[in-house]
């Protein structure tokens, strides 16, 4: 192991150790090792020439995040191998981030989604009966690849206008998930050139041409003729620099790979884990049909049942607690600085840890348990703001938080009120690097009497 002097106050975590209710060490499994020995305070992974100090505390996440944001940017380090997928518009800085944030940030407004609401929402309900009506001739099916359809069939108006056929939609998704599976395994070693070959490259490419090759005729085409409409993907097109350029078709093409992948890939994991959850806590599962319901009664869902499926938004911001699918967020810091005791010097790599933060005892009792009753108004109010963040904080915070709460919030509850679900797996639940069950989740359904 090569040996390197921790900034003073930090302590330091080697790359090695199995970790506990873990598919894989890996990243993640590292993270755990901090985790488990420095308790908050800020440790440093080390993997090989890469040591990047790890930031789980609130106080030291309000500093970066809040306080001192404009010390710390995005960087390259850990970005580095996903922006060969998503580039440097909405997954980077400065000003092409900007213009890509207000663009999309203004796409998924309140005003904007409840104008999406009715095509998202028939969307939502269309795909749940085809699955309904699939899963009753089959003995079980496959809970990812479902709400992977069922997400895929709500963004494409939103992001897409509906432009895209939805047989084309699914395999874009399949292709960004194959190629991020591949750039992850990049993130690791940033150090490594990408003239260094490694697992996962290949797959990498082959996602990546796969994206563009279907991406790339749908974006041509919508330039070369004036559009109107309210979904993202044409409010890109019709959107433009603040000189008054338009956006090049590259901007959009990687803006709209990132949505995607921010927006589909992290929706349908969170969903897949609820139902793992209720799966393992049918007290939980009873009272979440129980309030399905009451609210939506058989009838079709609205927007407005969001607000009264309040016991169905603690179990899903649990289970974003426990298994938080973005866990890491990566910074680096600009100029020297120091946290709580901790020198950062300019050029330091942060790496800022949610799920860290979301399983830390002195924020959470139990932080290994399962408890939705966490997330009552009064306990949200009396805790520090940043000990949970599962959709980041500052400026950089999540824009598709809110269409994410009600999109998975009306599954859920439609869910549950059309059909007994029936969740195969037993075993305490394990979790690979990506943040993901180890094991596939297999559904039962069958339409309630
Ligand atoms: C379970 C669902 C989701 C989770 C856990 C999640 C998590 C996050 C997190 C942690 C960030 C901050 C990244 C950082 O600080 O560097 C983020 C940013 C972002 N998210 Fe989400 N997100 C989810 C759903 C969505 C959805 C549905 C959309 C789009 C409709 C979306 C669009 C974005 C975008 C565009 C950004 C980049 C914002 C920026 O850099 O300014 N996300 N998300």
């Amino acid at each position: 192991m090569p040996t390197l002097s921790p900034p003073a106050g930090c302590r330091t975590i080697a790359l090695g150790k199995t970790v506990r209710g873990m598919c894989t060490g890996g990243l993640l499994g590292a993270l755990n090792q901090v985790q488990e020995q420095s308790n908050g305070h800020i440790g440093q992974l080390w993997l090989g020439p890469f040591r990047p100090l790890v930031v789980s505390h609130p106080d030291h996440l309000d500093h970066i995040l809040r306080r001192n944001s404009g010390n710390y940017t995005r960087g390259t380090a850990l970005w580095k191998a996903l922006r060969r997928l998503t580039g440097n518009g909405i997954t980077g800085d400065g000003a092409p981030w900007r213009v890509s944030r207000d663009i999309i940030q203004s796409g998924l407004s309140a005003r904007c989604l409840q104008e999406m609401g009715d095509p998202m929402l028939t969307a939502m309900t269309s795909a749940v009966e085809d699955l309904g009506r699939r899963a009753v001739r089959e003995s079980s099916v496959d809970s990812l690849v479902e709400m992977q359809r069922i997400v895929h069939r709500v963004i494409n108006p939103v992001f897409f206008g509906s432009r895209i056929p939805q047989m084309q939609c699914d395999r874009l998704g399949t292709a960004v998930s194959t190629a991020l599976r591949g750039a992850m395994r990049r993130m690791a070693v940033p150090f490594v050139p990408l003239a260094v070959p490694l697992p996962g490259d290949r797959s990498f490419r082959r996602g990546r041409n796969t994206v563009f090759e279907i991406l790339g005729p749908v974006i041509e085409r919508a330039r070369n003729r004036p559009c109107d409409g309210a979904d993202l993907m044409t409010r890109m097109l019709n959107g433009t620099h603040p000189d008054g350029r338009p956006l090049s078709a590259e901007h959009i093409m990687y803006d709209v790979i990132a949505l995607f992948f921010a927006g589909s890939e992290t929706s349908a994991a969170t969903l897949n884990w609820v139902w793992l959850l209720l799966g393992r806590h049918p007290e939980v599962a009873a009272e979440v049909g129980r309030e399905a319901d009451r609210v939506l009664a058989g009838g079709p869902p609205r927007r407005e049942h969001v607000r009264r499926l309040t016991y169905t938004h603690m179990v899903i911001s649990e289970v974003m607690r426990l298994y938080p699918l973005a866990w890491m967020l990566g910074r680096t810091a600009i100029g020297d600085d120091v946290i709580d005791g901790t020198p950062i010097p300019a050029g330091t790599t942060l790496a800022l840890s949610p799920f860290l933060t979301h399983r830390l005892p002195q924020f959470w009792n139990r932080p290994l348990e399962f408890e939705p009753g966490r997330f009552t108004r009064e306990a949200i109010r009396a805790r520090h703001p940043l000990a949970y963040l599962p959709f980041g904080d500052g400026a950089h915070s999540c824009v598709g938080q809110a269409f994410f709460t009600q999109e998975a919030t009306l599954v859920v509850a439609t869910m549950m009120n059309r059909y007994d679900v029936t969740v195969l797996n037993d075993g305490p639940p394990r979790f690979t690097w990506t943040m993901n069950p180890c094991e596939r989740v297999r559904l039962r359904l069958r339409p309630r009497g």
